[in-house]
């Protein structure tokens, strides 16, 4: 059965592809290469036996679109296509709507034109703002503070409509908690452009030495070592929840929300330390100014994913450091060797 996988060049998609071609899906991956490389499929092909058929183009191309749906039977559609840094999006919001709100609907228009009615859309926990207690629930009151953040609720907003307008659409809008780790075959995994935003990559190239050391935002929040506190989710286990919500959108009418995570918060020392231990060394850090628009604490009530897709993290902290650095260690330089 094919699926579309827009963004499938990418961190998540990658490695969405591996679980799906071993589940027993066939990928179809649409992605313009704006943030990402197509040695990753390759290495998907190394990974699964199979290379993952590859379109080079934009979700806001609706003829490039049409064309496709006309030409190949596809049965559901994975959405990871977008832009996805917070403090770019603040710099460049039209930037932001365009791709991630215009791709959204003109992906969503050629799939209604096309009879194609089962979507996975990748949400974020940002949409959950600064939440008033932790963990967090499907429930709790949203909000955003950011375009990044903002355009994820239009969208799950958009998404919201068009089930109401349309019962027939299957509809699953995924929260994502902190995504990290890589692939255990460190053949994949990610490989942000310029100095990363985000802390693991972070901390694995100061482990490898392209960085000097780790400054760490805020040693005075209100957590039990005065850092910030996140819901870290191994890859794998997201790449899987994915395919637990596929097999669920087959089966199951309706639109359905569930948060993607662990259910545990580790800290940013915690992290640090932790990737210390599977590199066998001590990296260096610094306590710095709180970073604008940061949290405290941060993690998933993730009962919700278990009961209606029987989906639960099987990967611990300790798996997601040697993943994250047997692929730092592999590929020093991300794709670009
Ligand atoms: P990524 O940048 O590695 O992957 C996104 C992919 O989409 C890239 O390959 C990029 O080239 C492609 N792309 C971007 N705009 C496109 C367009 N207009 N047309 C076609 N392709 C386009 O990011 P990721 O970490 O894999 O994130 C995937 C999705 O998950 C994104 O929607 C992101 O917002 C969401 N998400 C990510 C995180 C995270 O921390 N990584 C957390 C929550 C949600
Ligand atoms: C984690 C912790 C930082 C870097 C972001 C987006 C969110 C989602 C996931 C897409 C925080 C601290 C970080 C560094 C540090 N993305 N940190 N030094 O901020 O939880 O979430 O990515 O949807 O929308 O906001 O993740 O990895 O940036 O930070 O001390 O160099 O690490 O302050 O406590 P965050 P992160």
């Amino acid at each position: 059965m094919r699926v579309l996988v827009t963004g499938g060049a990418g961190y998540i998609g990658s490695h969405t592809c591996v679980a799906l071609i071993e589940a027993g899906y066939t990928p179809l991956v649409l992605d313009n290469l704006c943030n990402s490389s197509p040695v990753s499929l390759d290495r998907v092909a190394q990974i699964s036996g199979t290379r993952p058929q590859f379109i080079e183009g934009d979700v806001r191309d609706a003829a490039l679109l049409t064309g496709l749906f006309e030409s190949h039977d596809i049965a559901a559609v994975i959405h990871f296509a977008g832009l996805k840094a917070v403090g770019e999006s603040v710099e460049q919001p039209l930037a932001y709507y365009d791709n991630n709100v215009s791709g959204t609907v003109t992906l969503l228009q050629a799939m209604q034109n096309a009879g194609v009615n089962r979507i996975i859309f990748s949400s974020s926990a940002t949409v959950y703002g600064d939440p008033a207690s932790v963990p967090i629930r499907e429930d709790f009151p949203l909000s955003a503070t950011n375009p990044y953040g903002r355009s994820k609720l239009m969208i799950e907003e958009m998404l919201g409509d068009l089930h109401l307008a349309h019962p027939d659409w299957r509809i699953a809008r995924l929260r994502y908690f902190n995504p990290v780790g890589a692939h255990a075959s460190g053949l994949i995994g990610e490989d942000p452009q310029g100095i990363p935003n985000n802390l693991m990559p972070y901390i694995t190239q100061v482990a490898i030495g392209r960085r000097d050391k780790l400054r760490v935002f805020g040693g005075d929040w209100p957590t039990p070592d005065g850092t910030g506190v996140r819901d870290y989710i191994h890859v794998m286990d997201l790449a899987e929840g994915h395919v637990a919500a596929l097999d669920y959108l087959l089966k199951n009418e309706g639109l359905f929300t569930v948060n993607l995570g662990s259910g545990q918060g580790y800290s940013v020392l915690q992290m640090l330390h932790a990737l210390g231990r599977a590199s066998h060394q001590t990296l260096a850090h610094e306590i710095v100014a709180r970073r604008a628009g940061d949290i405290a604490e941060c993690w998933a009530d993730p009962a919700a994913a278990l009961a209606l897709l029987g989906w639960q993290t099987r990967r611990s902290l300790d798996d997601i450091c040697a993943d994250a650095w047997r692929w730092q260690q592999a590929n020093p330089m991300g794709y670009a060797e």
